[in-house]
């Protein structure tokens, strides 16, 4: 058995949703999914309604977090779709009055395709924003695809099945556009951090970037670690997300965890009601994620593989007699708090701990989810380990809360 106690993590990529889009989920309720997910600090995403664009609009999600900040630390991204929204940018990030909003401002992100939300923003845009966050040294969060799909929702032929949704985002889709923002912040000198990749190409090409000594980073989501194209069947359109699941990938993925080329495990926690999953194609892509990620890293750490049928990958299982290694609680706390909290510059401390063992087992439920969607895709997945979460307040008690339904 081994257990650890680091501090409660960091989801550096979540969307929350809120405001204009709260039938699917609100800052309140996925910031209590997270809190039951051992998260404590998130990274929220601009593709609200209004959009993140204005100094008004990131004051107003400032605000709103107030609510649940006893239970979750929200940051936000600044989104940009048109040139205004840079000079908006640059408001924030330099005028003095905004200097209390620019603390919990975790950088921008620039969708380079359209994704829920359509904010894909204009080339002319993509540079003006990396030239603006290389000069003021503000981290870029890149949705790194260039599938021409100008808007999703509105296209004459949307496609037939999930299958074909994926053949529209190829992998050579991801491999250009990573390419082409690499290019852009080596010109530029801008902090770039990769959003879910999901690519051996992408992943050769962070490997690559980081050799070259440019400050490139990136991040990989549990769906794409532990999901492939063999799920289809079984999950459908609950799993539709961009970029897409993968047949081959997940196996790289793995090996850029355990080789450091990979920095972040990150959720891309994008909940939609079951109701919307529902509609097949037509199904608005992302899953939620923030409240079972820990749960499913545990259990690799533990030695079990959590899904029911696939095997594990085989960087995880050469020469292990059947078990699992390669992943650690050093390695889960880099992954989880230390390499996100640098890269975004959060400041966050051990203030919060949690404990992690890899004792106990338990199986992930839908109706055991906090978050407003109420499911996750990996209902009836068996997970070893298990975490509490040891809140140490000011006077010096210890509480311990049971995060995890009891074992
Ligand atoms: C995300 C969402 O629903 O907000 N969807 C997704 O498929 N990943 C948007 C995004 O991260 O691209
Ligand atoms: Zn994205
Ligand atoms: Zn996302």
């Amino acid at each position: 058995m081994s257990t650890a106690v680091f501090p409660a993590l960091i989801d550096c990529h979540v969307h929350f949703r809120e405001p204009g889009l709260e039938h699917k989920a609100d800052m309140a309720t996925e910031g209590l999914a997270a809190f039951h997910g051992g998260i404590r600090t998130v990274c929220e995403m601009p593709n609200t309604n209004p959009g993140t664009h204005t100094v008004a609009a990131f004051a107003d999600k400032v605000e709103r977090a107030k609510r649940i900040a006893d239970k979750c630390d929200i940051r936000f991204y600044f989104g940009a779709v048109a040139s205004a929204h840079v000079a908006e940018l640059e408001a924030l990030w330099t005028k003095p009055e905004n200097e209390a909003l620019k603390k919990r401002c975790s950088g921008l992100k620039l969708y380079l395709d359209n994704s829920t939300g359509n904010m894909k923003a204009d080339e002319s845009v993509v540079e003006e924003a990396f030239a603006l966050c290389g000069r003021l040294r503000i981290p870029l969060v890149a949705h790194c695809e260039c599938s021409s799909i100008n808007n999703e929702a509105a296209e004459a032929h949307p496609p037939t099945t999930v299958e074909a949704h994926s053949k529209r985002r190829p992998e050579s889709s991801e491999v250009t556009s990573i390419r082409s923002a690499v290019t852009l912040a080596e010109k530029h000198g801008t902090l770039l951090h990769v959003a879910h990749l999901s690519t051996a190409g992408g992943l050769e090409l962070v490997r690559d970037a980081k050799k070259r000594g440019l400050p490139v980073t990136c991040e990989v989501t549990p769906h794409h670690l532990f999901l492939t194209t063999a799920d289809y069947p079984e999950m459908q359109s609950r799993i539709k997300v961009n970029p897409p699941i993968r047949t081959h990938e997940k196996e790289h993925l793995w090996v850029g965890l355990l080789d450091g080329t990979i920095d972040c495990v990150a959720t891309d926690h994008a909940p939609h009601l079951m109701d919307e999953k529902a509609l097949g194609p037509n199904a608005p892509s992302g899953m939620p994620g923030v409240e079972v990620v820990l749960s499913l890293m545990i259990s690799v750490v533990a030695g079990h593989w959590p899904h029911p049928t696939a095997p594990p990958p085989a960087c995880l299982t050469a020469g292990k007699d059947g078990g699992l290694e390669g992943i650690d609680f050093a390695a889960l706390k880099m992954l989880m708090f230390t390499h996100p909290n640098a890269i975004f510059s959060l400041g966050c401390d051990a203030k919060d701990a949690i404990e992690v063992t890899t004792e106990g087992e338990r199986i992930i439920r839908n109706e055991d989810m906090h978050s407003k969607c109420q499911w996750t895709p990996y209902d009836g997945w068996k997970v070893k380990g298990r975490m509490a979460l040891a809140v140490t307040r000011s006077f010096n008690a210890v509480f311990k809360v049971r995060c995890c339904v009891s074992l």
